[in-house]
């Protein structure tokens, strides 16, 4: 039994409340996971300049595609997925938007990842993105961080465009490389075109004024990264030092307990941490997984912070 399992048998057993995850609701159709091996960017092959978009163009994302394939759409908003993370936002939005003294630093820069590839980073990150839109009084940028292996535009079905790494490197400003959508507050970043100096790009100053920028200018703005995993990338471990929250997802009967301990070692500086078990099986109670936290003790797990 794995460490999360374990954590959400004990939260179970004292009742503790226990938020569903993502479970086997979703469909078959979704982008088959793909052997990432070493992502150092210095392998990538720099691509062909993406197409700057003209001013002001909205995305036309396919909602009835991403509904169909089990994402959270505008209409899709009672499925069993969609209640998950009505709960699994909910502390994420408190961290980032409470006016109490514990409001987090930078709370409202949350990073999705996880120990390795194909445990759910992107999967998760656009199902918590939709969560957030829908909300009456937050907007939401989903900002494809996963520089070296983007999934935003076959997920959304769109076209790749300019994005944070060509903001970094000066090609467009970030005003114009945040795309509004068709669905109500809710804005993208693409990835942008690959770099071979993408992690020092991500670890320059001037990634530091783009994230102050954002977590600044707008206060009602959650901005969501999906990211690389930890292990094997230093992308990751150099966003995560930047944020206010990180989403550590952690694949059932599938990330082993020394892994995950590892790849937390690596965010010990984000002040909030959550674990969110994916793709379990449905336990006691109907629930499909947990959700908890992670303190200062890699066996601290509770609600909320
Ligand atoms: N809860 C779930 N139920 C069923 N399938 C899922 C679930 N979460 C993710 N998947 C599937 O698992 C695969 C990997 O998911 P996803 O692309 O979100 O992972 P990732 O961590 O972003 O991967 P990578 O590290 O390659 O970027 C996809 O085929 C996705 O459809
Ligand atoms: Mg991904």
């Amino acid at each position: 039994m794995s460490i999360i399992e374990r954590a959400a048998k004990r939260m179970e057993e004292r009742k503790e409340p226990l938020v569903t995850s993502l479970g086997s609701v979703l469909q078959d159709g979704f982008p088959a996971t793909y052997p990432r091996g070493d992502i150092g960017m210095a392998d990538v092959e720099p691509e062909k300049p993406i197409a700057k978009r003209p001013a002001a163009s909205r995305v036309e994302i396919d909602l009835f595609r991403l509904g169909h394939r089990g994402f959270i759409t505008p209409d899709n908003s009672s499925t069993p997925v969609a209640e998950e993370f009505r709960i699994i936002k909910r502390p994420l939005i408190r961290n980032a938007m409470g006016h109490s003294a514990g409001t987090v630093k930078n709370g409202n820069l949350i990073m999705v990842t996880s120990a390795l590839p194909g445990e759910g980073k992107s999967t998760t990150s656009l199902n918590l993105a939709m969560s957030i839109a829908m909300e009456v009084d937050n907007t939401v940028l989903l900002v494809d961080a996963d520089v070296a292996r983007p999934s935003l535009p076959e997920t959304l079905g769109i076209q790749a465009r300019p994005g944070l790494l060509d903001v970094l490197s000066g090609q467009i400003g970030l005003a114009e490389a945040v795309l509004p959508t068709n669905v109500n507050k809710f804005s993208i970043l693409h990835a942008g075109t690959s770099h071979s100096k993408a992690t020092e790009m991500l670890a320059s100053d001037s990634m530091r004024q783009i994230l102050d920028e954002m977590a600044n200018r707008y206060s009602d703005r959650l901005i969501v990264f999906d990211s690389p995993p930890l292990l094997l990338s230093n992308e990751s471990r150099v966003l995560a030092s930047h944020m206010g929250q990180i989403v550590v997802v952690v694949e059932a009967e599938s990330t082993m307990h020394g892994t995950l301990i590892e790849a937390l070692a690596t965010i010990e500086s984000c002040p909030v941490k959550l674990l969110l078990l994916n793709k379990a099986k449905a336990h006691g109670g109907g629930a499909y997984g947990t959700y908890g936290s992670y303190g200062g003790s890699p066996y601290g797990y509770g609600q909320g912070r």
